[in-house]
């Protein structure tokens, strides 16, 4: 595995409560096992369970002779955010949103209870009936990226749905609970994140299920065509699947080939090529 150089690191890092109840949440959430059914529990279940340089298009005869070659024109995009390799991961459990798309939230490092992303828009993808309202957002880059990634699915026959983008602090308090409640905090707490906790606040991350699984949030999905085309494809839309069935024991959850969250295309290829948790990447990307 090799380890991300330091120009890596600097390289561009840069229900609805209203109208939705919790009956709905669980339908959707829980795996068909897991935020779905409590009988198999599959998230659940313990066995497991150019840039290009811009073309000048100044005529070749017309452009003057000093004139410094193309590759060394200025880009002309705005340069990326830089992460400053000493930048923390987090701040007394506090997720650091410096980090851009790279902020880590976890069971240890919690967003802000009134952080909600600015960015956030609705990506022109098909959903889930039961997702509505700001539960189909992502921030923007994420959006634009699973926009791509729903595009060429569909082209090559993988029919998929999201099911759950961004869920506010409140929603997940509402979430969390109505699962607590269903199978009791030890049981929830491996396939639910309690409010603070959960990647959905971010606006990085969706869950995406297939027609073959009845769109269910279901471990199941990983053994279809469509759970395998994400998992094969998904980083090169800049997304990681971030809850791995070798990743448990790190990441406290179980299993969930949904669970997409946004890094960044680079990121996310080195993420998969090195196959370690993304808190593992982000320590190895500091360092
Ligand atoms: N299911 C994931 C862990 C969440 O609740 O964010
Ligand atoms: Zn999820």
């Amino acid at each position: 595995m090799r380890k991300p150089s330091f120009l890596m690191v600097c390289c561009a890092l840069t229900l609805t409560l209203v109208g939705c109840n919790i009956s709905e949440q669980a339908e959707t959430e829980q795996p068909t096992v897991s935020e779905q059914e409590p009988t198999t529990t599959p998230e659940e279940s313990p066995t497991e369970s150019t840039e290009e340089n811009e073309v000048n298009d100044v005529p070749e005869a017309e452009a003057p002779a000093e004139e410094a070659p193309a590759e060394e024109a200025p880009p002309e995009k705005a340069p990326p955010i830089e992460l400053v390799p000493t930048e923390p991961i987090e701040r007394d459990g506090q997720a650091n949103l410096a980090l851009d798309t790279l902020v880590l939230v976890n069971k240890q490092i919690a967003l802000p209870s009134g952080y909600k992303p600015e960015d956030l828009v609705t990506p022109n993808i098909d959903f889930v009936d039961s997702a509505t309202g700001e539960r189909r957002m992502l921030r923007q880059e994420a959006a634009t990226a699973v926009e791509a990634l729903m595009k060429d699915a569909k082209a090559a026959g993988i029919d998929l749905r999201g099911t759950s983008a961004f869920r506010s602090y409140d929603y997940q308090v509402q979430l969390f609970n109505a699962y607590v409640a269903r199978d009791g905090k030890e049981q929830a707490l491996k396939y639910s994140a309690p409010p603070g906790h959960s990647e959905h606040q971010t606006g990085l991350a969706i869950d995406i299920s297939s027609a073959s699984v009845g769109y269910q949030l279901t471990q199941g999905l990983e053994q279809t065509k469509e759970g395998k085309w994400l998992a094969d494809n998904a980083h090169t839309y800049g997304f990681i699947v971030r809850y791995q069935r070798a990743y448990e024991a790190e990441t406290g959850y179980m299993y969930e080939p949904w669970h997409l969250r946004y890094i960044g295309v680079e990121h996310a290829t080195n993420v998969h090529e090195m196959n370690v948790p993304f808190e593992q990447y982000l320590e190895q990307l500091m360092d």
